[in-house]
């Protein structure tokens, strides 16, 4: 079990071997043990001090010593993007690979609402692997957050190692090299690749101090290495493509580190719900876990907000998510059991876009189950819905559109909504 250190935004300090890492400056002559001395600037050097995100580390050897990187073959990561439609789409789960394939080989992206020179945006990959890796994989584009659907994930980075299970999250900064192991032998999941500012915690005004995801439940790793010195291949996702150089050694070589720039993983569980105790409810801002800001404040270049086990206690409230049209876009996924706005067609590992004002709500079999509903405390005990949640409107990929997992008669699922108004006889 890896070891690790709690608390978002916080400065940390760790070692994998004592005296590695040097006190009271960061770049003596001579590092201790050895070591090189290198920095990973994840915001600009002069961003406010709340923003400024960095850490340093201390390892075998610089990051700087490789030779070219050589474009290799993007298989379904990216583009090319297709128009962008005001349809309502809905995937299926995608099935687990035939062929051997590691983490990096079974992405395939589904949505993209930015080019990735921008610094804004988001894409959504689904991945799907049944192989370790044997290679290191870093992205340049953007800061990874990992929604594992199915199968554990265990992920060594170099600053250190996270296991990581459905229920859980991890993010990974860019420009962090990381591997992914299968302790499962299968994984699927989902990625929000932010390619805007680091995620963050929301704030959280009126609500206080505490509540939603509290920041001592974010664990970061211990540092963690491999000293090791055989081939290894490197890849990198830089400006959408995929591009790879062999070391002659691991990278994973980072004995210590400090700052506050480092991956880090989240238990759902964890987060503390809050709803309403009285009527109605709060918009699904309510649920956000994480938020990458934009200029304009509370316009997210990215919200990941979840749907997780609750009571649910309103009274004379029609409970479930209303309908709605919504300026922003709505990219929603399932980890487990039920989203409670859909009786049936939104599946564990499955995929729905709600785009810019695109109307949607619950289908017709829920809405009749909650007028009818009598409303006594329920629980919502097997659910674990989210929602990427963007400024922009997401563009599927074209080969999204061509896969027989979207579904065809998605509109469907609001046939049926009986015309109920009797206000003829006022
Ligand atoms: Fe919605």
């Amino acid at each position: 079990m890896p070891a690790y250190l709690s608390g978002f935004g916080n400065e940390h300090a760790t070692e994998a071997v004592a005296g590695a890492l040097p006190i009271g400056q960061n770049t003596p002559q001579k590092a201790p043990l050895g070591l090189y001395a290198e920095q990973i600037s994840g915001t600009a050097f002069t961003v406010p001090r709340h923003e400024a995100r960095r850490v340093w580390l201390y390892r075998i050897r610089p990051s700087a010593m490789h030779g070219p990187y050589g474009r290799i073959d993007n298989g379904l990561l990216g583009g090319p993007l297709a128009a962008p439609s005001p349809n309502r789409l809905r995937w299926d789960p995608l099935p687990m690979p035939a062929e051997p394939t590691d983490f990096i080989a079974g992405f395939l992206t589904v949505l993209a609402n930015a080019d990735t020179a921008n610094g804004t945006g988001v894409s959504v990959h689904i991945y799907r692997a049944n192989q370790d890796m044997n290679r290191l994989f870093w992205n340049a584009d953007g800061e990874m957050l990992i929604v594992p659907q199915l199968g554990r994930l265990a992920i060594a980075t170099e600053l250190g190692l996270l296991d990581v299970a459905p229920g859980e999250i991890a993010v990974i900064p860019r420009g962090m090299r990381f591997r992914v192991a299968l302790p499962d032998r299968t994984a699927r999941g989902y990625i929000c690749e932010n390619h805007g500012p680091a995620f963050r915690l929301p704030e959280l005004g009126p609500i206080g101090a505490n509540g939603l995801a509290n920041p001592r439940d974010f664990l970061f790793p211990t540092a963690w290495f491999e000293n090791r010195d055989e081939p290894t291949d490197v890849v990198q996702k830089f400006m959408g493509n995929l591009w790879a150089t062999t070391l002659d050694r691991s990278p994973l070589d980072v004995v210590a580190w400090h700052g506050n720039l480092a991956p880090y993983k989240y238990d759902l569980s964890r987060f503390m719900t809050i709803g309403t105790v009285s009527f109605d409810h709060p918009d699904p801002s309510i649920f956000t876990v994480l938020t990458s800001p934009t200029d304009t404040q509370g316009v997210a270049n990215a919200d990941f907000a979840i749907f997780p086990p609750r009571w649910m206690v309103a009274e004379h409230t029609f409970r479930p998510p209303w309908f709605h049209r919504n300026i922003m876009n709505e990219c929603m996924g399932l980890v487990h059991g039920q989203y409670d706005a859909k009786a049936t067609g939104f599946l564990p590992g499955g995929l729905s876009l709600h785009g810019m004002l695109s109307a949607h709500g619950p289908d017709a079999p829920t809405q009749a189950r909650a007028m009818a509903a009598e409303l006594a405390p329920v629980k919502l005990a097997d659910t674990m819905a989210f929602m990427f949640e963007t400024r922009q409107v997401l563009h599927p990929t074209q080969h999204a559109l061509s896969i027989p997992q979207l579904q065809p008669d998605y509109d469907s699922v609001w046939d049926g909504l009986p015309k109920m108004f009797d206000g003829d006889h006022c």
